[in-house]
């Protein structure tokens, strides 16, 4: 490995401790490109971290392999990336043979701690989509080949670099609420976005360890990073009460429905020319099948979700997730000793938006950086004053705006010093996916769950 690698990898590696040695430098040698290997072909592997990686950082990396299960796909997503790469249905080979510096996983979520333990156990860095995992033992399995492991793990949390998240956490950071006390945060995925989950691997709570750790690690993360603590202890409620087998009718998938003109889920796959060309495409090959019916029985995540999570410095927290809201949107409010914080996004009663609901959850996956001016608000009220409106420029592309400033931070800028401390490590991966875990056995269990109780991490009253 020649040194400017050497400085890069070190680069890529202190990411979690915020790192000291810029990767930019890497640009300037062309000839020793970060070598880049990944996992799970599907959309968030083809798009953000493919593609986008491609057009946005092909000076300083290139990817050396690409591995799935489903082969035809693989050669799909090589041409759609814009990759010249050898392509491998063996992870394994593919590490073997390619060497890489970086591996990626974009696998879905119950296969995430295979690839993670296996790329440290051979030798490379690596970045995982979230969440880091579904249940407590892979985590603890995770934890232990990190600790065995001379080389770095990455969680890519994309919606703590939004600017809006950004203000929120700089504003309690500053403690101009004083110290907190307990927040209320509320999700609601509308009726596409939230039915999307039930058409796939998510609707399976062995692939997904369903929506408290695939759609809530999200939640959880910010929650974390926000409080500034680890969570000790989580009771939950749940229940699956309009999805799966709930439905008033059901078919195999949407395409060969007979209840097509009067279900008001149908959705024709083969009219969204990139979903047929990434998914439907390739069905025959592994059998996956993109859009099947979200009143199929074998349906067995939760529906409606509720938790409440008492942090180790006392702030205690109300969670919820709902998935089939008319609107998507969310909304948070923090209580302090010195007034309140109220923030919410897309909540369609305090502005008028212009775009429609079904195009929400595309222009949130979008990369193509076209925003139109927005300015979100927060509402801060200090005890005994009027309250102040702090306006934030709002982007809706790519996750807020926090997907292509995620990659920058690792790409970029990792020797900048992020006052927010918005890099994600293993420890952030943990205890996001813990609160979901935890709140499944809690629900399972009808008892609180100690955070403690599920892998060796010890809760911190204040994050490190
Ligand atoms: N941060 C975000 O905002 C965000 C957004 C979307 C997805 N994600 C995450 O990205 C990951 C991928 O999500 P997606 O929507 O692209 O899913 P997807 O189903 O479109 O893609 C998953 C891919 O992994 C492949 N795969 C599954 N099991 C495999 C295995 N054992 N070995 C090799 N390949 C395997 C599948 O064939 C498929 O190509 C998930 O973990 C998801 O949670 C994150």
């Amino acid at each position: 490995m020649n040194n400017t690698r050497r400085k890069f990898i070190t680069s890529i590696g202190m990411l979690a401790a915020s790192s000291a040695l810029p990767i930019s430098t890497f640009a300037f040698n062309k000839t020793s490109k970060l070598k880049v290997a990944l996992v799970g072909t599907g959309i968030r592997g083809t798009t953000f971290w493919g593609k986008r990686l491609v057009d946005q950082y092909g000076e300083i990396l290139e990817f050396v392999g690409l591995s799935d299960i489903n082969p035809s796909r693989l050669e799909y997503a090589m041409k759609f990336i814009g990759a010249d790469c050898p392509l491998f249905t063996d992870f394994e080979k593919m590490i073997t043979q390619t060497k890489p510096d970086l591996v990626i996983v974009t696998t879905k979520d119950s296969t995430h701690h295979e690839f993670i333990i296996k790329g440290l156990q051979m030798g490379c860095d690596v970045l995982t989509e979230k969440p880091l995992t579904t249940d407590e033992t892979k985590c603890q399995e995770i934890i232990n080949a990190e600790k065995k492991s001379d080389k770095k793990l990455i969680v890519g949390f994309n919606y703590r670099w939004s600017p809006y998240a950004t203000k929120i956490k700089e504003l309690i950071s500053n403690k101009e609420i004083g110290d907190l006390v307990s927040v209320d945060f509320h999700w609601y995925l509308n009726t596409y976005h939230g039915a999307s989950y039930f058409r796939r691997w998510h609707g399976e709570m062995e692939s997904s360890g369903s929506l408290w750790v695939h759609k809530s690690t999200h939640h959880f993360d910010l929650l974390n990073w926000w409080i500034n603590s680890e969570p000790n202890e989580v009771f939950a409620y749940g229940d699956l009460e309009f999805y799966g087998k709930n439905g008033p009718q059901r078919g195999a998938n949407c395409r060969s429905c007979d209840h097509k003109t009067t279900c008001e889920f149908y959705w024709d796959i083969n009219k969204d020319e990139s979903m047929k060309k990434l998914y439907a495409d390739h069905e025959h090959e592994d059998g996956y099948i993109r859009d099947n019916c979200l009143f199929r029985k074998e349906i067995d995540i939760y529906d409606k979700m509720s938790a409440q999570v008492k942090y180790a410095d006392n702030t205690v927290v109300n969670y919820s997730l709902t998935t089939y809201s008319p609107f998507e949107g969310w909304r948070v409010s923090f209580n302090g000793t010195k007034g309140r914080i109220e923030a919410s996004e897309d909540i369609p009663y305090h502005a008028v938006s212009t775009v429609d609901e079904a195009e929400k959850h595309a222009l949130e996956m979008a990369q193509n950086n076209k925003e139109e001016e927005n300015f979100g608000s927060i509402i801060v009220h200090k005890l005994w004053e009027k309250h102040d409106v702090v306006k934030v420029p709002i982007e809706k592309g790519g996750h807020g705006g926090g997907d292509k400033r995620l990659h920058d931070k690792i790409f970029v800028n990792p020797d900048t010093t992020d006052p927010y401390g918005r890099t994600a490590g293993i420890r952030d991966g943990a205890m996001s996916v813990l609160i979901g875990i935890g709140a499944r056995r809690s629900i399972e269990s009808r008892k609180a769950i100690k955070i403690s109780d599920l892998t060796d991490l010890e809760p911190k009253k204040i994050r490190s």
